[in-house]
């Protein structure tokens, strides 16, 4: 698996700047930020006396509205700058350290999110971290990823030229070195799992992908 920590590390001090203001290059990407992290909120509502586990945490955005909400958090951040920058606004949020592939977790869990982390897996990691993820997570639990996902590929090539033509030379270096999925792709991974499935288009670039686990296990 790809590391990222160092981008990450150099990132953490002002990535809460880059997600709220709208004045650079990544401002589509995270246009609506709030609202997003908003979306994925409501969807686990009903969980909210259980417990979600947030992976990629970052500077702690969502699982502070989730303590907020009433959940009791478990994040997993491989970065160490990040779990700094996570624990000065997280109280109540246990914090480790681990990654997708690497979750420090013994107990099953009633949800599990993930904002704008999910494109540091390969497809094939992608497929590992979900069958992980299906193993911590009860009957009925549910599993929201918000990221950049692509309809088609000639949308997304479509959108990486018009990214080269802004000169928006950081983003077009993420959307070609880092792992961008077509939409068919990642619900094909949830489709070898168990999981009721809707999406939502958030931005230009995000969706959102609720899941749900059916309750007694697999279908035939
Ligand atoms: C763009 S930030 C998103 C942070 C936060 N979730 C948000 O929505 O603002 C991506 C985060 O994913 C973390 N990350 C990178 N590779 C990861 C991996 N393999 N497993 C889990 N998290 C990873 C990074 O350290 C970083 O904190």
């Amino acid at each position: 698996m790809a590391n990222f920590n160092e981008i990450f590390d150099v990132w953490a001090d002002n990535y809460d700047e880059t997600v709220y203001s709208s004045d650079h290059e990544y401002k589509e990407v995270f246009e609506n930020y709030e609202g997003i992290l908003e979306e994925i909120a409501k969807y686990i509502r009903d969980k909210r006396d259980g417990i979600t586990l947030e992976i990629g945490v970052g500077t702690g955005n969502l699982s502070k509205k989730l303590v907020e909400n009433g959940h009791y958090v478990v994040g997993i951040e491989p970065s160490k700058k990040m779990r700094e920058r996570a624990k000065s606004k997280l109280t109540k949020v246990v914090l480790l350290e681990g990654d997708f592939l690497n979750i420090p977790l013994y107990n099953k869990v009633d949800s599990i999110v993930a904002s704008y982390a999910f494109h540091h897996l390969t497809l094939e990691e992608k497929r590992k971290a979900l069958k992980l993820m299906d193993s911590l997570l009860k009957d009925g639990g549910k599993i929201v990823i918000a990221d950049t996902m692509f309809i088609s590929q000639s949308y997304k090539e479509k959108i990486i030229k018009e990214v080269e033509e802004l000169n928006a030379v950081n983003l077009l270096n993420d959307l070609n070195r880092e792992y961008y999925e077509l939409i068919e792709d990642i619900v094909g991974l949830f489709k070898e799992l168990n999981f009721f499935i809707t999406l939502k288009q958030m931005n230009k670039f995000v969706w959102i992908i609720f899941a749900q686990k059916k309750e007694g296990g697999k279908d035939e």
